[in-house]
């Protein structure tokens, strides 16, 4: 078995830990070539001191934070539309493009939902955060939320359940598979059409910003907009 692994630099993990460590027991004028080179490199800005702090351990539980929030509009005919807020949503494969929303069974969307075999995701954008918590507690058993939230329900191009035209990007959603977890249905599905808002791209270049849909992330009970962008991907690496 070859034990090498590689750090984040792509050298043998082991190979320069050791080395290193052994090194700089040895006082500073002693260094590693490697040490230098990490020390001599030039800062352009003073790095701030990473928080440490002990930790205090919790009940076992959902502390995956943040995650997104979406509505899912869910029906095929005007009668039965429905939209319920979603947090238990995520990504699962890129190709075929994979992703699943998690129902209790108790939710009137859940039967519709699992008749149906399709739903859309619409992304939330900070305007729709108020529409978006009252489709959450409220449920289609009293409410046409459609109508209740002055939302427009417009047909896609694949499935019959409607898209909220007010969100910035609809992902039209075919359930590949329903696996019952425990307090929570899993709806495995395929994002066969996804729409997105003329205003998120440049009229020039064509390209997206999905930044001006100003989407919402939602993290231990609260709504919060995206903050400032950090890095794009890739950036730990690339030549400043
Ligand atoms: C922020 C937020 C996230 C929610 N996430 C989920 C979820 O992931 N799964 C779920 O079954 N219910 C979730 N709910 C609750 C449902 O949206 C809520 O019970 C809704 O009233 C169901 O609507 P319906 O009965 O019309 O289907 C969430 C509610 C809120 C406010």
């Amino acid at each position: 078995m070859n034990n090498e692994k590689k750090n984040h630099t792509g050298k043998p993990k082991y190979e320069s830990a050791g080395t290193d460590k052994r090194e700089y027991k040895t006082g500073s004028s002693n260094r590693s070539n490697a040490a230098r080179r990490i020390s001599s490199k030039p800062k352009e800005k003073p790095q701030p001191t990473l928080r440490k702090s002990p930790k205090r351990q919790l009940k076992p539980g959902n502390m995956l934070n943040p995650v997104p929030v979406v509505m899912v509009s869910c029906g095929n005919t005007p009668d039965d539309y429905n939209i319920l807020t979603v947090a238990w949503c995520g990504t699962l494969c890129s190709d075929p493009a994979l992703c699943y929303i998690s129902v209790r069974p108790e939710r009137h969307s859940h039967p519709i939902i699992k008749e149906n075999q399709e739903f859309v995701i619409n992304l939330v954008s900070s305007e729709l955060a108020e529409r978006t918590d009252w489709c959450g507690v409220r449920s289609g058993k009293k409410f046409n939320k459609f109508l209740e939230t002055d939302l427009t329900p417009i047909r896609g191009n694949v499935v019959k359940a409607p898209m909220i035209y007010e969100s910035p990007v609809n992902l039209e959603c075919v359930v590949k598979q329903v696996i019952p977890l425990g307090s929570h249905d899993m709806f495995i599905a395929e994002i066969v059409a996804v729409h997105a808002a003329e205003y998120l791209f440049d009229k020039k270049t064509g390209e997206m910003h999905l930044e001006r849909a100003d989407l919402v992330a939602y993290s231990n009970g609260h709504y919060f907009s995206l903050g400032k962008i950090l890095g794009k991907f890739g950036f730990s690496v690339q030549k400043k």
